[in-house]
């Protein structure tokens, strides 16, 4: 597009949002183009289906109107693909699109996968800046993703009505949440839920030590018992037969299940009845809780700013109460959980 036909020196931004969605991701994008239409007068456009989206030129104007009615709804109106054009033939299309749409730069909202496709476009030369979503909360760089409060209310609100149906039924439940490669999630629910056990991937669990604890609970007059699993969570080895998952188009595992295999094995070892729930895409789905609105709103600002000031190739974060920015490069690693918050929740394992 020549200078003539766009607004000569009107900044010109892509937002596109990549993954699995997340709550909150609507407040993010309502907030980029709020900021940018009327603080920086900027034009925007919304690509649609992730990385999918700029490889093909998929793509609409947002503007105020478009934007309009979305803070409190889940999902997000780009929808959303595990698309990464680094994998898919490189950067010739993205490039391409850049040119045809005469864009300044790219707002990425994403994870693991978005980001790191955003990194790699980053050392193409390509203008991009990311903000940080997952409901999994599991990126380095930052103290928060968007999605997370929202998963954690969800699970946490599962673990309070399981408690009542296992205290009245003496069962063991077994509560399944997400959690691809950190635990925290079933750390975080489980700490807010007041479980009896939290088993996630930092920490390979050996379930006659599990068995040994929900006895001694039962020893003690507490006949129910509320144990959180991460998806993810892994057995030692030659502890109980190990889950084996199958591997997506990206070659991330496609958890889902470990609860079945931990279940029958309780019962069989304690003799308590014991039952499975598996939270699965639940955790995903609806209306962000207020943490994430506001959460995605400071981020989404905040984006638009950097792009304004043409600060590319960073992620907004949130380090203490402060918004920062980190390099991207950083930030789509994996963050663990830290050992001093599985020792709060572990402090109630009684
Ligand atoms: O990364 C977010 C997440 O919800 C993980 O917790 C989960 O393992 C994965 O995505 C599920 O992906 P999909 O939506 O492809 O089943």
């Amino acid at each position: 597009m020549r200078d003539s036909e766009k607004g000569v020196g009107v900044m010109r931004i892509g937002i596109l949002t990549g993954g699995g969605d997340a709550p909150g991701l609507n407040a993010a994008i309502r907030a980029i183009v709020r900021k940018g239409t009327a603080v920086h007068g900027a034009e925007m456009f919304g690509f649609r289906n992730g990385w999918r989206g700029v490889m093909h030129g998929d793509v609409r104007e947002l503007t105020k109107e478009s934007v309009q009615g979305i803070l409190h709804r889940g999902g997000t109106i780009l929808g959303s693909s595990g698309a990464d054009p680094y994998h898919e033939g490189g950067t010739a299309t993205v490039r391409q699109t850049f040119a045809d749409l005469a864009l300044d730069g790219l707002i990425a909202i994403g994870g693991e996968g978005t980001l790191g496709a955003a990194a790699h476009m980053t050392e193409e030369g390509l203008p991009v800046v990311g903000v940080p979503k997952t409901i999994d909360n599991d990126l380095s760089g930052t103290d928060a993703c968007i999605g997370f409060g929202t998963a954690v209310q969800i699970a946490t609100d599962a673990i309070d009505r399981l408690h009542s149906t296992a205290e009245s039924q003496h069962r063991v439940m077994v509560v399944e949440v997400m959690g691809r490669s950190a635990g925290w999630i079933a750390v975080s629910a489980g700490l807010a839920g007041g479980a009896d056990m939290i088993l996630i991937p930092e920490r390979p669990f050996d379930l006659s030590e599990v068995c040994v604890h929900l006895r001694r609970r039962h020893l003690r007059g507490h006949l129910f018992s509320i144990v959180v699993v991460a998806e993810s969570a892994q057995p030692v080895e030659g502890s109980m037969e190990r889950p084996e998952y199958p591997v997506d188009a990206r070659g991330f595992p496609r958890f889902g299940g470990i609860a079945n295999l931990i279940a029958p094995e309780i019962e069989r070892r304690t003799g308590y009845e014991t039952r499975v729930t598996v939270l699965g895409h639940v955790q995903r789905g609806g209306s962000p809780v207020a943490e994430d609105r506001i959460l995605a709103t400071r981020f989404g600002t905040a984006a638009i700013d950097l792009a304004q000031r043409g600060a590319w190739g960073v992620m907004v974060a949130l380090r203490g109460a402060e918004i920062v920015e980190v390099p991207l490069a950083e930030a789509a690693k994996v963050r663990p959980v830290p050992e001093e918050l599985y020792r709060v929740a572990e402090v109630f394992f009684d």
